[in-house]
């Protein structure tokens, strides 16, 4: 048998797919897994009579690839990615490439990306999204890292990821080191702020207006075939129909704590390290954790016997409150995560293409929607624009959603439903849009009990004054740096 174009390490259920995946695209693939019987069973099972090698060691793989040798990890991030590298390195030749296409934690793929380079190979940490059907169908991908192995893993990468209507690929190059897996991380974090505003909307619909799961069934379907149209939305109108045995809703005998593996909260500890409000994302994570604190809900539930008044209002109206409140909250969840990118990319060195960026979460991520075409149109308008909230087009489309997001929140607010991402969305809006902050009250606070010292209205920027506000502090003043 030839040898094979790539080499992939983990047979997990995204590993698998993904081999049958470039299969399918016309490569050969030489895998191995570090418990044999896996490559066994795979070699025999799914993947009998294909061109995929089973390999018996890494030494074994590293033998059946061509040069440059290409080695796809998908094994757990953290220890096992480094693990894995170290045991690789002494296998490979200068010039071979190692690639993780695991949810690494961006820090670390920027510290293996010079790792791997100081020994004198190269190294790839792809975003790899779209669960276990993407990974077979077509992900999307994200990749970064070493700039001098894209061309070797493009016409695979590009070849396997999914595409758009008019056929672009949903992966590009995203930049040097850590940068693949940084825009993963913040795809992750848009995921759990889509998710959360989904549920809030599925919540108001139950709680404040009584709708039966087949009704928002009807709903979410209809919601698909507006601005709305994505895989998020598809696939909760498919949940809220699924039955169980017994013929009632299965989603409502699901425990209602909600589980994380990391990427969220790495988003939000991102966005605190950048200084951007990154509010929609923070709040969904913050929803997940409060969620998990089923025991102390319980509990509080009991002591406080809150009741939810009668909704009095007309319904259909409610409705499509919700839904524009919604979208009106999705945009802010964007431009709040295109800023971390921006920050970031600053931070970190790195050149992002934002129009590029939307172009690859469009198709086969979790993310996918036609909503984010409109985020493309933006940054192609604009590749320099500085938040998304000032494009004409997101501008003109949040000034008509406006009063219903007002009232979809305030309802919320008024009848006692949770809603903190489409709330705390509103505020920020609120807070973005307002020329003149409370913030010169807290700056006075701040130099009345520590001497922080403050700016003033009417002198330059980067002047520092204090006063001394009651007569017994001196008038020496603290350092004036912002963390
Ligand atoms: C994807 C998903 C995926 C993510 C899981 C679990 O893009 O395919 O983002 O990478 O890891 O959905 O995430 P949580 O367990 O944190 O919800």
């Amino acid at each position: 048998m030839k040898k094979a174009e790539i080499g992939l390490v983990g047979l997990a259920v995204m590993g698998e797919n993904l081999v049958m995946n470039m299969e399918s695209k016309g490569f050969t693939v030489a895998v191995f897994n570090r418990t044999a019987e896996r490559v066994e069973k795979f070699v025999s099972g799914r993947a009998a009579g294909k061109h995929v090698i089973g390999c018996c060691s890494l030494e074994d793989l590293v033998a059946n690839l061509e040069k440059p040798r290409k080695v796809f990890l998908m094994v757990k991030a953290g220890q096992a990615v480094d693990g894995m590298i170290e045991q690789l390195l002494p296998l490979l030749e200068n010039g071979d490439i190692i690639i993780d296409g695991g949810n690494s934690h961006f820090p670390d793929t920027i510290r293996r990306t010079q790792y791997v380079e100081s020994r004198g190979k190269l190294y790839v940490g792809t975003g790899v999204s779209g669960g276990e059907e993407g990974a077979l169908k077509g992900p999307s991908m994200m990749p970064g890292g070493s700039p001098a192995a894209w061309p070797y893993v493009k016409p695979i990468f590009q070849k396997i990821c999914a595409k758009v209507e008019d056929g672009s690929a949903c992966c590009d190059w995203v930049g040097e080191n850590g940068a693949g897996h940084f825009v993963k991380m913040v795809h992750n974090g848009i995921e759990y702020g889509d998710m959360q505003l989904i549920c809030e909307a599925y919540q108001l619909m139950r709680d404040l207006l009584g709708l039966s799961d087949g009704e928002m069934h009807q709903v979410f379907k209809e919601w698909n075939e507006t601005e709305l149209d994505s895989y998020l939305i598809e696939i909760t109108r498919d949940i809220l129909a699924y039955q169980d045995t017994d013929g009632t809703p299965m989603v409502e005998k699901i425990l209602d704590t909600a589980g994380q593996k990391g990427t969220g909260k790495w988003t939000g500890i991102a966005a605190l390290n950048e200084g951007v409000p990154l509010t929609l994302i923070g709040e969904a994570v913050f929803a997940r954790c409060l969620s998990a604190m089923k025991d102390n809900r319980v509990e509080a539930a009991r002591a406080y016997q809150r009741v939810i008044p009668a909704f009095d209002g007309n319904k259909a109206e409610m409705i499509e409150a919700i839904r524009q409140a919604l979208y009106a909250s999705k945009i802010i969840s964007y431009a709040q995560g295109y800023t971390l990118m921006r920050t970031a990319a600053k931070t970190y060195g790195w050149n992002l293409n934002y129009g590029g960026i939307a172009l690859m979460w469009r198709g086969g991520c979790i993310i996918r929607s036609v909503f984010l075409g409109k985020i493309k149109d933006a940054y192609d308008r604009n590749p320099n624009l500085n938040n998304l909230l000032l494009d004409p087009y997101f501008r003109e489309t949040i000034a008509k959603l406006i009063p219903a997001w007002r009232k979809a929140a305030a309802a919320a607010m008024q009848y006692g439903i949770p809603a903190p991402a489409m709330t705390s969305a509103l505020s920020y809006f609120d807070g973005y849009t307002t020329e003149r902050l409370p913030a010169n009250l807290l700056q006075a606070q701040r130099d009345y009990f520590g001497a922080h010292t403050y700016e003033r209205l009417d002198r330059p920027r980067g002047e520092f004054f204090h006063t001394n506000w009651t007569g017994r502090g001196g008038d020496t003043a603290a350092g004036a740096y912002n963390a």
